[in-house]
């Protein structure tokens, strides 16, 4: 793993956005794997920066985005479809018949997770995938135990997650019980993993992922076995790092020529 450890939160987020720009602007048709929540709110808002100022097109990209709730349309405002068309895709030139989530609304949610797993091995795997991390070390909605060579399913959501994404639904009881997700083996087959964490709280789950033990209680510490993955972190959240040392002699100063 490459771990980058950046001064701040703005940092890290301008790393993780100018590694997925490169990459397009390396490889414009790249597939991308798409992630929601908090943490990539600041990502997207600057990769349509980077878009408005001619820096980067997703004109020749196809997007999957990693997870959707069972059971909410793509109308709703608390679904990762509403989510994506507002933080991103609404803003930059992305073809919308090429960017894709999982249907949480299927009639049959099994057979949607089946056919979008056929769909993103058909359209040649992730080439970037971009994730973020659970408070309880899930990535997608894999949360502890899952399978590490799982393939998109479904999953049902612990009670941290539901707390976690409570935030976005009026009531906390609206937070589905059931996500499509896709599987740690899914996200290993991508050809590059660039994961983003930042704040305090997530110190703790970061330490885990990178230095603990390969486990299913800590689903992020399977990247462990994948051949190119990047770590972006603020301070904060590489505050419990033991090899924290090791990894800025590595990757000196690197929150200062980051910007
Ligand atoms: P967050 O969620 O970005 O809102 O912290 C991360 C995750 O649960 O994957």
């Amino acid at each position: 793993m490459k771990i980058l450890i950046h001064q701040t939160k703005a940092l890290a987020t301008d790393c993780a956005a100018s590694l997925i720009a490169a990459r397009l602007n390396r490889q414009p048709d790249t597939v991308l794997g798409l992630a929601t929540g908090g943490t990539m709110e600041m990502v997207y808002a600057n990769l349509i920066a980077r878009h408005r100022a001619g820096e980067v097109s997703f004109a020749q990209a196809t997007s999957f985005n990693l997870d959707e709730y069972v059971g909410l349309p793509e109308t709703h405002p608390c679904s990762y479809w509403h989510y994506m068309r507002e933080k991103l895709f609404d803003h930059v030139d992305i073809d919308p018949g090429r960017a894709f989530l999982p249907h949480g609304d299927a009639p049959d949610a099994e057979a949607e997770a089946e056919r979008y797993e056929a769909a993103i091995a058909r359209a040649g795997d992730i080439g970037l995938q971009l994730l973020g991390l659970g408070l309880n070390g899930h990535i997608g909605f894999n949360e502890p135990t899952s399978s590490l060579s799982s393939l998109t399913r479904i999953k049902t959501l612990t009670r941290s997650t539901r707390e976690a994404n409570a935030r976005y639904f009026d009531d906390p009881q609206d937070v589905p019980r059931l996500a499509i997700t896709m599987g740690i083996g899914t996200i290993l087959r991508a050809q590059e993993v660039v994961l983003l964490a930042y704040g305090a709280e997530k110190a703790d789950v970061v330490a885990r992922m990178i230095e603990g033990p390969v486990a299913a209680a800590c689903p992020a510490s399977a990247l462990q076995m994948h051949r190119k993955v990047t770590v972006v972190l603020d301070e904060a959240a590489a505050g419990a790092l033991e090899l924290r040392d090791y990894y800025e002699q590595v990757h000196p100063r690197v929150g200062e020529t980051s910007s």
